[in-house]
């Protein structure tokens, strides 16, 4: 069957909502055998399922569950939260690996750093600059400045793979990609503190 270029199109589009990122297969396997990982605004879990096929034993954290849900299991602990309202909820918590895809909330930065347990695996893949003239985000909050997640914690982390610019595919878009394992000199500082709004 011969198919448009709009329907191929469309697949890839399916594709990145559905299959795992590129990025976490390629880096899942980095993170401590059997440790843990937190799926960081998880959306329909696509990388929880992912990782807990990997061994791992995954938190899946996001503001909507409702996909999320159905994917609880013994290896995948479905939490609900605000990410963007609540103080960071994870910070009695130490990870092997922490995964973000397709979601940037600046604040949270420093505390994904500090939840990372030493030689915890920091996998992160979202959209940047530029990104605007393949589809969404377009809002510049939403995509990150040139270098931006290779500069996140240069003390604290050490860059064990770095990508930015243009992909191709599941779809065209411009990402930054980083896989980042926390250096152990730092990985006993205590995680920073956060204020609530007044
Ligand atoms: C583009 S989806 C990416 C989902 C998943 N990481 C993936 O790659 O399939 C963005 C996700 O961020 C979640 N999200 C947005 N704002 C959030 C917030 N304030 N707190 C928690 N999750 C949030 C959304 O519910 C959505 O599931």
């Amino acid at each position: 069957m011969q198919q448009s270029k709009g329907a191929v199109a469309d697949l890839s589009v399916r594709a990145e909502g559905v299959l795992p990122s590129a990025w976490v297969r390629r880096w899942a396997d980095a993170i401590r055998p059997g440790g843990r990982v937190l799926d960081v605004a998880a959306g329909n879990g696509r990388h929880s399922l992912y990782l807990a096929s990997r061994g791992l034993r995954v938190t899946a954290v996001d503001r909507d569950i409702s996909a999320l849900r159905a994917r609880a299991s013994e290896t995948i602990q479905v939490r609900q939260a605000d990410l963007e309202e609540v103080p960071w909820p994870f910070a009695a918590a130490q990870f092997d690996g922490i995964v973000v895809v397709n979601y940037l909330h600046r604040p949270l930065l420093p505390h994904l750093v500090a939840s990372l347990a030493p030689d915890g695996l920091l996998i992160y893949e979202t959209f940047m600059m530029g990104n605007a003239r393949y589809g969404r985000p377009r809002n510049p909050d939403f995509l990150l400045q040139r270098n931006e997640l290779l500069m996140l914690a240069p003390g604290a982390l050490t860059v064990l793979a770095w990508q930015q610019g243009y992909r191709a595919s599941p779809g065209p878009a411009m990402v930054q990609r980083l896989a980042a394992r926390r250096s152990p000199a730092h990985a006993m500082m205590p995680p920073p503190r956060q204020t609530s709004p007044s």
